[in-house]
């Protein structure tokens, strides 16, 4: 959106996630259906759903050894577990609040609002007929932020992160309906690495992801076991088990790869990363 240039990849701070935002399932459930993975005649197991979060949130806070921090699930709010949608934080302890597509998911939006105020952020909020769904379609790399649209979020977001921060913004149009916030199809792994599902983009997205970084094609088999949606901390990466091939490419790479799995979770379209919002501040 802008063309603020931007500082040469040697010269870039590496932005990292000092903390993460959970939710644990105590509400989760599949009432509603806003996405393609979604239906009401395949609802999660409640059980086995905590058990996986429970994994994940383990192998985050045990094995990598990342601080987690918790907001409580509203009881009106099946979905609010995937935090990823909380809204985009920004260094300096801000964050643009999401908006909503879905009226399903805007019930979400007070209760991150308060978290957030609460912990001291400097809370921003779009447009009222701006939809955004923060970290789910908008990632911070460095002074650069890459940011989805079309199916959650609406380009004028873009504009809005732009202005406010002063960065870059890349726009990538989504194109299928699967694949429906980029955080379902765009893994950055730091520096200028990521995976991607080329398939989920249109052909000019595409090209811009391949002329701004170096890139792992993930095949449409992984894509589907949400192989993109994995959490990313320094060189450690947590996957939704199932996923051999992008695996073996991390592992290739020095990444340390841990699997966790994700079934009653995927039934409402989201794994890992939707599951955590990362934060700049501890
Ligand atoms: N059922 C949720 C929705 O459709 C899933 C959200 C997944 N989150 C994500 N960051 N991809 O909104």
């Amino acid at each position: 959106m802008q063309t603020t240039p931007t500082q040469s990849t040697s010269e870039r701070r590496t932005t990292q996630p000092k903390a993460l935002l959970m939710c644990a399932p105590s509400a989760y459930d599949l009432l509603y259906e806003i996405n393609a993975w979604m239906h009401l005649s395949d609802r999660p197991d409640k059980q086995l759903a905590w058990k996986q979060w429970e994994q994940l949130y383990r192998t985050l806070t045990e094995q990598i050894g990342i601080p987690v921090r918790l907001i409580e699930q509203a009881s009106e709010a099946p979905d609010m577990v995937f935090t990823a949608n909380a809204g985009l934080p920004l260094p300096g302890k801000q964050i643009v609040l999401s908006r909503f597509r879905h009226p399903e998911r805007q019930v979400e939006e007070p209760y991150f609002e308060q978290w957030f105020h609460e912990q001291g952020y400097t809370v921003h909020l779009m447009p009222y007929d701006c939809a955004f769904e923060g970290e789910g379609d908008a990632f911070v790399i460095d002074e650069l932020i890459v940011a989805g649209y079309l199916k959650r979020t609406d380009i004028c977001a873009h504009r809005y992160l732009s202005r406010l921060t002063g960065w870059e913004v890349l726009s990538l149009e989504l194109v299928d309906d699967r694949w429906y916030h980029l955080d379902t199809c765009f893994l950055p792994l730091g520096d200028r690495l990521v995976a991607y599902y080329p398939e989920a983009f249109d052909w000019y997205a595409r090209r811009v992801i391949e002329q701004h970084f170096e890139t792992i094609p993930v095949s449409p088999e992984e894509a589907l076991k949400f192989a993109c949606n994995s959490v990313v901390i320094g060189k450690h990466v947590v996957m939704p088990a199932g996923c051999p091939i992008l695996r073996f490419y991390l592992e290739e790479r020095g990444y340390t790869v841990h699997e966790v799995p994700m079934s009653e979770f995927i039934k409402s379209g989201g794994a890992c990363k939707c599951l955590v919002l990362y934060l700049p501040e501890d």
